[in-house]
Order: structure tokens, then sequence, then C-alpha cells
């Protein structure tokens, strides 16, 4: 079975689940669980904050940040497809009255420095304050680039804004961009903060781990994040049993992200082979590009409608939405590769593709 609708569905591993066994436990709403203290220490240490919180979820972090940020009535600007804005149930506005300012996004996933720096609104009594840029990196598979992201915070700085990273998979970013820079995925994660004044990091993704997510940032931010997340119900307790795993996703999985990259990479390779020889596929499947865990594919949406439950049948999980294109409906599918992905899953996910291909011609 490969299920690629998420890297959110990963199992913990069983070394990850006996150090979770063994953590110390203490009382984190009392600050004195020790391994909760030593994830968050851990964490700002390799991310160069000053400190960290955690967190139940991604989705959490990211309110908690822009709440601690933001007042009743100040502007946060996001991107249209920024998960902060279209996929976390409108939190921001509906819990922290705050405004979201939407901006189109480029096609390489950047929003254009000159759309943030026309959307910043005057001192005017007819207008939100805007306060804050929310950047996400990175963004559907895409990896904002290093001096795109010290520009951002710059012409946030220079503005007086406050910025903040959903990076939610900010170490697939780190992991695809650190060769060409010749240093360490951990190194790069932390020159891609630079600057900022906040980042989410999600552990349960491609880190592996069940629960958990981190807000780092400096002491007084973290400070005002936690009466946040006590406000809004995410206060824990004996969390270094979450923590354990944290601090063991860190540790052991932030390298071998590379592996889900060239997963994905020979998926989409591997797919673009087949729609070029099965004629069922021809100018049927265009597999968009990879630079990290994430694929798209473009399928015409009858030849999808077989295609997923045929896949589904032999236990291959996606999801996919549906949009108009200019010859046509089509159905954009979403492989996510991850640790429960294999290499042999990806070839078996090949051999199903090549097998309805042939039954469908
Ligand atoms: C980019 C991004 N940010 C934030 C989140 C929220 O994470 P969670 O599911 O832990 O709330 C997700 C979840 O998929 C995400 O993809």
């Amino acid at each position: 079975m490969a299920d690629f609708r998420s890297d959110t569905v990963t199992q913990p591993s069983g070394a990850m689940k006996e150090r979770m066994l063994s953590a110390a436990l203490g009382d984190d709403v009392f600050n004195d669980d020790p391994t909760t203290l030593e994830l968050q220490r851990y964490a700002a240490d390799m991310l160069g904050f000053e400190a960290a919180l955690f967190a139940p979820s991604g989705t959490q972090t990211n309110l908690i940040a822009m709440m601690s940020h933001c007042q009743r009535g100040d502007e946060a600007i996001v991107g249209q497809q920024w998960h902060t804005y279209k996929w976390e149930g409108g939190g921001m506005a509906v819990l922290g009255s705050i405004q979201p300012q939407p901006l189109e996004l480029q096609s390489d996933g950047t929003l254009a420095l000159s759309d943030i720096a026309t959307a910043i609104k005057p001192d005017d009594p007819h207008f939100a304050r805007t306060r804050l840029v929310v950047i996400e990196n990175s963004v559907g598979g895409k990896v904002l680039p290093l001096q795109y992201m010290r520009d951002v915070a710059a012409l946030a700085k220079d503005k007086g804004l406050a910025c903040h990273i959903d990076g939610a998979r900010l170490m697939n970013a780190a992991v695809a961009v650190a060769p060409e820079h010749g240093i360490t995925p951990q190194q790069m994660a932390r020159e891609l903060c630079d600057g900022y004044d906040s980042v989410s990091l999600c552990l349960s993704k491609g880190l592996g781990c069940p629960v958990g997510s981190l807000l780092l940032g400096s002491n007084d931010f973290i400070a005002r994040a936690k009466r946040v997340r006590k406000m809004l119900g995410g206060g824990m307790r004996q969390t270094g049993i979450l923590a354990a795993a944290g601090l063991y996703a860190l540790e052991n999985n932030i390298n071998r992200l590379a592996d889900d990259h060239a997963n994905c990479r020979r998926l989409a390779d591997g797919l673009t082979t087949l729609a070029t020889q099965l004629p069922a596929l021809q100018g049927q499947l265009t597999a968009l590009p990879v630079q990290t865990n994430i694929l798209f594919t473009d399928i015409e949406l009858p030849l999808a409608e077989q295609l997923l439950p045929y896949l589904a049948e032999r236990g291959i999980k996606l999801t996919g939405s549906n949009y108009q294109s200019a010859n046509g409906h089509i159905k954009r599918l979403r492989w996510v590769c991850h640790l429960d992905i294999s290499s042999a899953d990806i070839e078996q996910t090949l051999q199903a593709v090549a097998e309805f291909a042939h039954r469908t011609l």
C-alpha cells in the first residue's frame, strides 16, 4: 500500500516509539516538562532563535504567531494559496480579528516584492493597520530561494512590519537547496529563517512525528505566544511523550528527506516516460516539475476518474482537485512522498499505472 495523500500519514517508527516511552515527563503548562524544554531548546538553537514553543498542530502554531504579532483590527499580508489563508478555517479572521490581505502567487510560488510593498496600507483610519507579512516555504512543494527570503525580510523590516514563516515543510526546502550553498540542511534552515521574527515548523509531516509543531521566535514573542496558546486550548500537560518524538525526528529524520525528494523525482520521471510511451496516456498526463517531496500531475478528467479507483483498489491513495484549462476539464493529482513510501512503492505505483494504461487501451 502506498499512501500519497500527505506526509502527515506517517506512522512513528519503532525507534521513535522507544524514545517516546522512555521520555522524562513533567507538566508543560507549569513549564517543567524536561523533554519538552529540551526539544524547544534544541530547535531554537538549530534555527537561530531565542526560544520555542511546542503546540499540537501547525494550524495552531501559525494562528498563535499571527495573534501574537497582530492586535484586533491589524492586517496580515498572505498568499492566496497560503495554508494560513486558505486552509486554516479562516482562523486569523475568526479567532484573531486579523484582516487577511491575500496576494496572487507568482508561478514560482513567491509573492512579488512589488505586490507586497503596494499592499502595505498607509497609516489612515480608513484602513486596517498592516502589521505582518506571512511567507510559506516550501509552498506546494516549491522552494522559495534564500535571496528571496532575505529580500522579503528586508522589505518587512524597512516598512516596520513583522514577518512570519509557515515552515510546515521548511526542512524539505532546506534539504533541497543546501547542496547548492555547500552547507548542511540544518545550517540552510537557519539561513532561510534569518531576519524573520517567527517560524512555525511542523514535526508531524515529513519529519515523521505523530503529533506536534514548534513556534520559534524571541523570548518576548514566545512569552506572548504562550498566553495565546493557553487561550486557544493548546496548553498540554505531559507533552514530553510527544516532544521525545520531536527530538528523535530533529536528530534523525532531517537529512533523510533527500530520499523522499529522490523518490518523488523518480515518480515524476517514471510517469513522464509512461505518458510518452503508452498510447492510453499520451497527451493525457503531464507531470509538473518536482523540487521537493510533492509532485502534481495533470490528467484529463475522464481518464483520472478511471485511474483513481483503479489505484485505490490496489491500495494506492492520493488526492486531487478539478480545474478547467483551455483544453478542457483537468484533474490535478497530488502525490506526496514521505518516510512511509519506499522506492519499491514508487516502482509498484508506476507498474500499476502502466497496467492501467494497457487495460484502458
Ligand atoms: C503549509 C502548511 N502549513 C500548515 C499546515 C497545518 O498543519 P497541521 O495539519 O498540523 O495543522 C499544513 C498542513 O498540511 C501545511 O501544509
